[in-house]
């Protein structure tokens, strides 16, 4: 049984000032909401803020992004070590990262194999973009991002990786994915993917979100797919009453 999670991805949205007030009234609905693991992912700046105000709420903290090294000359990078202080969780090779700011999946890759050095659970982003999914290269595309981001971790550690697929142009669009193509997504391609890397019981722990357009009135229709343990949400997450609902849809 995968416990289904819902993650709220902030992006660059959000003052410290901001996220004070918002997690603060976000967290008084989703305590109530159980069986299922909850996380926001605030901007680097906000996280301090908001890990004060969610101790002791069973509400989760995740980085956006990190640099793979421990610590040294990166001016303008953050380190796992320092996410670690503030984080359970970390976004890794979100399609933003991958357009652009550069990251391959080699990076990302480096990326994850830090993240299990530094006992971070890693939310590993995947998904193809309009223009490989109207060429039908989501297979190709999907099954490439999955086998090598993925690679050279320990069967412990990706039991407990997770993979958001987001097709990019499902992603802040409007215009969602279904569920069944989502499912058949996950199903036919970025699972068969992590049977080859890890074998089948632990391909079949992973919990696999989907991202992408994500709302209190289509997440249901995500989260009735036997393959789809959860959501990686973006604009709605901003939205109190949204991700709630969410949220409560998911547990
Ligand atoms: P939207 O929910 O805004 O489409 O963003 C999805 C996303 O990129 C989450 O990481």
């Amino acid at each position: 049984m995968r416990t289904p999670l819902v993650a709220g991805n902030w992006k660059m949205n959000k003052t410290i000032a901001e996220t004070r007030d918002l997690v603060f009234k976000m967290s008084l609905q989703l305590r109530e909401i159980n069986g299922v693991d909850k996380v926001l992912c605030p901007p680097f700046m906000s996280l301090m803020a908001a890990s004060a105000l969610l101790e002791g709420s069973g509400i989760s903290l995740g980085a956006q992004n990190m640099h793979w090294e421990e610590k040294g000359a990166f001016t303008g990078e953050i380190s796992p070590a320092m996410v670690k202080e503030l984080c359970r969780y970390v976004i890794l090779g979100h399609s933003e990262r991958r357009a652009y700011f550069g990251e391959t999946n080699e990076i990302v890759n480096r990326k994850l194999i830090s993240a299990q050095t530094f006992d971070l659970t890693p939310i590993v982003c995947v998904g193809e973009t309009l223009e490989q999914y109207e060429s039908n290269r989501t297979r190709e595309v999907v099954s490439a991002q999955t086998s090598q981001s993925l690679r050279d971790v320990s069967p412990a550690f990706a039991s407990r990786i997770i993979v958001a697929y987001e097709p990019v142009w499902a992603i802040g669009t409007g215009k969602a994915s279904n569920g069944i193509e989502a499912n058949a997504v996950v199903k036919d391609i970025i699972r068969p993917a992590l049977t080859e890397l890890f074998g089948s019981e632990t391909a079949q722990a992973i919990r696999v979100l989907y991202g992408g357009s994500v709302t209190a009135s289509n997440a249901a229709e995500f989260f009735g797919q036997p393959d789809i343990d959860g959501a990686l949400v973006g604009g709605a997450s901003l939205k109190i009453d949204e991700f709630a609902a969410i949220a409560k849809a998911a547990a």
